[in-house]
């Protein structure tokens, strides 16, 4: 695969960053809220959000990793849990930070393993939405971008432990020789 095209450049990552800040500091103001980070892909996009998230709102970080089966850009639904997370969330208002979602399998997955641990509430923030690709219905209450069916990396997405560096978000696409 190649880096192609910049689909969402930093400034429009910066912006959109803090619209979604603000929101989630109005919805949870004078409560406190578990931003629950998904390793390693929504590290980049967290530490941007969490800054933008007032000081009104109790936030503590706590971070999952997970490793879906299947192939490098395809999701198999059953996910593996890599790095549990260190505290309990029952009782308190969680948030869970995720870089993309596409089929929804994995998110689906995650939410209803947290609901699964009595929490006041779950809410997930998405940076990317694939919305076409949806194979199972899950929630989101907080998107950056809804993008078409590209795979894209940077700002925290990779392709293969890849490009997870690079400000903004770019297409790659498949170089003269990979497989379909
Ligand atoms: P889902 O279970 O199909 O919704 O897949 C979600 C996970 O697949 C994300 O957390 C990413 O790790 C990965 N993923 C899906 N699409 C992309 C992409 O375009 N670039 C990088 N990773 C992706």
């Amino acid at each position: 695969m190649i880096l192609s095209e910049v689909l969402i450049d930093e400034k429009e990552i910066r912006k959109r960053v803090e619209e979604l800040g603000k929101g989630i500091s109005a919805d949870y103001a004078g409560k406190d809220l578990v931003v629950i980070g998904i390793l390693k892909g929504a590290v980049v996009f967290l530490s941007d959000l969490v800054r933008c998230i007032d000081r009104d709102v109790g936030v503590t970080l706590d971070f999952m990793a997970v490793s879906s089966y299947g192939d490098s850009t395809n999701t198999s639904g059953i996910v593996r849990i890599i790095k549990d997370l260190d505290c309990s969330i029952r009782g308190k208002h969680v948030l869970i930070v995720e870089d993309i979602v596409d089929t929804g399998l994995t998110l689906s997955y995650l939410v209803k393993m947290m609901l699964e641990r009595e929490p006041e509430s779950v809410r997930v923030c998405a940076l990317l939405d694939k919305v076409e690709r949806r194979k199972v219905e899950v929630a989101v209450q907080y998107t950056g971008f809804v993008i078409p069916d590209y795979f894209v990396v940077g700002y925290g997405l990779d392709y293969s432990g890849r490009w997870r560096n690079l400000p903004s978000v770019h297409v790659v696409v498949p170089e003269r020789g990979d497989e379909a």
